[in-house]
């Protein structure tokens, strides 16, 4: 697929376990990946192992040319070093969030000139870095954006992607990001207090806190407007079957030590309960339990 300029020029913000997927994913476009961790790295794939080799930015560092699209595959506590990447090196390209949680619109707010094509993926990847950096992919999921009228979405949309992104009209975009947010609400903070993988949350004491965290942010979502399923519960259990052995990605910043992206999943729900004049406690305690465990002081190369 080509630009108005020539191929389409993508950069991926982030060398963690979704930056290092979508290199795989996405790697026919021949993108740059940026972060600290340089490849090659190790895709571990229903049983293959293949690697993948993107040209390679450190986060100092800007592409030959300016990438018309920027995707976003950090965690939330890089967020302000991609602003700085996207502030200095690409101000007004495309920008594509698949990140957990809400409120990148507000993060990126000062970059007047970027677009912004905020989608959702339940792809689920675990990081194993030992010799070689590595992840195993447990569920490919699905990758939704919303199909807007700009140039560089609809050259994504005819992009040869290894598992196809679903473009949606973006009010049913909107949807499927809270529903992603809650179901990040409830898997993330609780197998990261149990400690295990997805699937075994099922069957752990603490699953109990679903259905009144489920009910808790279903009150806050109707305050945005927004109406979701009736089963939510169900959908819940259901990706955590989909993506059972997976370690959820929050499990995964605990047992590294750093901090979490509880402000912007369970944290956001709170943030916006508050001003309509209700509390969210069991968000409230998770938020405060999920905080309370120990977190080393990260350095950025
Ligand atoms: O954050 C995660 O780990 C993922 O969003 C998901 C889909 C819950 C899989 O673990």
């Amino acid at each position: 697929m080509e630009s108005a300029t020539g191929p389409l020029t993508l950069a991926i913000l982030g060398t963690g376990a979704m930056g290092r997927f979508w290199a795989d994913q996405l790697h026919r476009l021949n993108p740059w990946i940026v972060g600290h961790i340089a490849p090659p790295y190790r895709v571990v794939d229903d049983g293959t192992v293949r690697e993948v080799n993107p040209r390679y930015l450190k986060w100092h560092e800007s592409a030959p040319v300016v990438p018309e699209v920027v995707l976003l595959a950090t965690k939330w506590r890089k967020m302000s070093t991609a602003f700085q990447w996207i502030s200095s090196h690409a101000p007004s390209s495309l920008v594509v969030s698949l990140m957990n949680g809400m409120g990148q619109e507000e993060a990126l707010a000062p970059l007047q000139k970027v677009r912004l094509c905020m989608g959702a993926t339940t792809a689920a990847v675990t990081r194993q870095d030992r010799e070689i950096p590595t992840i195993i992919v447990q569920s490919l999921g699905a990758t939704t954006l919303p199909d807007t009228d700009d140039e560089q979405v609809n050259y994504l949309k005819a992009s040869p992607l290894s598992h196809p992104w679903q473009w949606v009209h973006p009010d049913e975009m909107l949807r499927m990001r809270w529903q992603k947010l809650i179901q990040n609400s409830v898997i993330n903070p609780l197998t990261a207090l149990a400690d295990c993988p997805n699937d075994a949350l099922l069957t752990h004491p603490i699953w109990g806190l679903a259905e009144p965290l489920i009910l808790e942010a279903q009150r806050v979502a109707s305050t945005a407007g927004i109406v979701l399923p009736n089963d939510m519960l169900t959908r819940v259990s259901t990706l955590l079957e989909q993506t059972h052995g997976n370690m959820s990605s929050m499990v995964q910043d605990v047992r590294d030590k750093v901090p979490t992206e509880i402000d912007a999943i369970n944290g956001y729900l709170v943030r916006l309960a508050g001003p309509h004049g209700f509390t969210i406690p069991t968000h409230e305690a998770l938020i405060r339990l999920i905080k309370s465990l120990p977190t080393r002081t990260e350095t950025i190369h």
